[in-house]
């Protein structure tokens, strides 16, 4: 999968992306994480890309025509009809949900604004998805942008070591994940839970579910409800007993 992102700032999006997991993904060459710098398409002598808003206010607006043609480039290099992520708090929240649907692109594109944002008419031109990653105001694209990259890209086949590890954790079912523990058993005077020592694979499996069912109701109830209403508890009728058929002779 190949992610390349459209940015004031290259090095903030390579220096984040590769070590740790990403690293190695892109050693082997499961993913792609390219850069295009948003000034090199400036038609400015001093390579501005930014002006003053009309109508007045605080703050410059990215120019449209670098933003369009550093795009178009992208595109371009891609050969395809890439989607066009434009990261902004005014966007659909990132979800687990769709870094999945992300996921199953072959390529994407991020675009990163700065200062009070991108002239309006190159958006409604290039961008096909307003993406927020949440309800606060950062000063660029490049953090939500390098957050969605991770997310999505431990997505791919085999960039986890463990590829079930992405199916039994936080979000997955809508359920936050069991706790976990490593040696020794006995830390701080803490025990690990005696199931997990046990080797009883079916109580284990049944005592997490119960943590994580515990957990997401304590600290998500809104996930809990969700989770809840796609798995009903299975309510046991006591059955009737059968009538003796000599009292209807
Ligand atoms: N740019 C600035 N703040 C942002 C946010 N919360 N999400 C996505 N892009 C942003």
């Amino acid at each position: 999968m190949n992610f390349h992102v459209c940015t004031l700032f290259p090095e903030m999006i390579k220096q984040g992306c590769n070590t740790s997991i990403l690293g190695r993904a892109m050693e082997k060459g499961l993913i792609t994480i390219g850069t295009t710098d948003i000034r090199d398409f400036s038609t400015n002598k001093h390579m501005k890309v930014d002006d003053y808003p009309y109508g007045g206010g605080a703050g410059m607006v990215m120019q449209a025509e670098p933003v369009y043609a550093c795009v178009e480039h992208v595109k371009k290099q891609l050969g395809g009809n890439a989607r066009v992520l434009y990261m902004t708090p005014q966007g659909r929240t990132f979800s687990q949900d769709m870094a999945q649907e992300l996921a199953k692109e072959e390529n994407l594109i991020f675009l990163c604004g700065h200062y009070e944002g991108i002239d309006e008419r190159v958006l409604e031109e290039v961008v096909t998805d307003y993406v927020s990653i949440g309800d606060y105001v950062l000063t660029g694209g490049e953090l939500p942008a390098m957050v969605m990259i991770d997310a999505i890209a431990r997505l791919v086949p085999d960039v986890l070591h463990n590829d079930v590890s992405a199916d039994i954790e936080t979000f997955y079912d809508n359920l936050l994940e069991y706790p976990q523990y490593s040696r020794p058993a006995v830390w701080h005077d803490k025990e690990v839970p005696a199931v997990l020592l046990s080797g009883h694979h079916k109580n284990i499996e049944a005592w997490r579910y119960e943590q994580s069912l515990e957990r997401t109701k304590r600290w998500r109830p809104d996930l809990y409800e969700k989770h809840m209403e796609a798995h009903p508890p299975v309510i046991k009728k006591k059955r009737k007993k059968k009538k003796n058929n000599s009292e209807n002779k």
